[in-house]
């Protein structure tokens, strides 16, 4: 129960009304009987929330769009990972200092690693927007290559020389058959455009490492079609659970309960496209 020694952590964004990470962060701290808990705030002022973390002693935030880019200049360090991607969706407040971290990035990589090696591996990945960045970063910081196509060419081009990789148009998609690890990061088959795909199916072969980021719906129709290949799919569930996962690490400092977060986040996606 809540109580006067509770620790308090939350998510910082706007909107949030929708989001899965206060049922998947309480519940992890009930089961493990830690007196946490976890809220989300709808914040304009993203200064002035960062201040009121320090007055307040608030744990840890979680920081969602807008602001995870806004909040970096008010924090007094920043992971090297975070810093390269340029955006950081995680704070801890150790007694006053604040550290800013980035878990998508390893959400990321936690989610590959029972499917495939990732130094070597040919890596395509769909997009170059915000969620591109954190799956390139990942990409390139365990050493797999990386080729990004994006309908704005320019966009895959300069995110590609950033990291060190290839960027091309998305008409280059032919090119995907070639590719060890597929991922899609643009928002093409999110709900409600669910029969949308970013791309044919057809240049897709089986045992490809197929990936979506998009979460809802729990399978998209990219990985339903690339599953019909014989591909080996990931759905984009698994990377905001273990993002989440390492979030409650750095926060609590024991491991996540992370089959009951998986749990409640794949209940929670259920619920509400029955
Ligand atoms: P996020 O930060 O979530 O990645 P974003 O920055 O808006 O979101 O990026 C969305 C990505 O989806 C971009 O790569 C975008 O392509 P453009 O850079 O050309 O805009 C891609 N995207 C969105 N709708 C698309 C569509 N209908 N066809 C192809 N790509 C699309």
């Amino acid at each position: 129960m809540v109580g006067a020694k509770t620790k308090v952590c939350g998510l910082v964004g706007n909107p949030v009304a929708h989001t899965m990470s206060p049922a998947m962060q309480n519940a992890a701290f009930e089961e493990l009987g830690l007196d946490f808990v976890y809220v989300a705030f709808r914040v304009a002022d993203v200064e002035g929330a960062v201040r009121g973390m320090r007055a307040l002693g608030i744990r840890g935030f979680g920081v969602t769009v807008p602001h995870k880019v806004a909040v970096m200049k008010y924090l007094d360090e920043i992971d090297p990972v975070a810093l390269k991607i340029g955006a950081v969706n995680t704070v801890v407040n150790e007694d006053g200092y604040l550290k800013g971290y980035n878990t998508d990035w390893e959400g990321l990589v936690r989610a590959l690693v029972p499917h495939t090696a990732i130094q070597n591996q040919r890596f395509v990945i769909l997009g170059a927007g915000g969620g591109a960045r954190a799956v390139a970063f990942a990409i390139r910081q365990r050493g797999g290559q990386v080729t990004i196509l994006n309908r704005t060419v320019e966009k895959a081009q300069s995110l590609a020389e950033e990291v060190g990789g290839t960027g091309g148009p998305l008409s280059q998609v032919g090119s995907i058959s070639e590719a060890d690890v597929v991922i899609n990061t643009t928002s093409v088959g999110m709900v409600p455009h669910v029969d949308q795909t970013i791309v044919d199916a057809r240049h897709l072969r089986d045992r490809q490492v197929v990936m979506d980021i998009i979460y809802n719906p729990l399978q998209t129709r990219f990985l339903r079609e690339a599953e019909e290949r014989g591909c080996v799919v990931i759905p984009g569930c698994e990377m905001l659970v273990l993002q989440g996962m390492r979030q409650f690490e750095l926060w609590t400092g024991v491991p996540a309960p992370v089959d009951l977060m998986r749990a409640v986040v794949e209940e929670h996606l259920a619920d509400q496209n029955p």
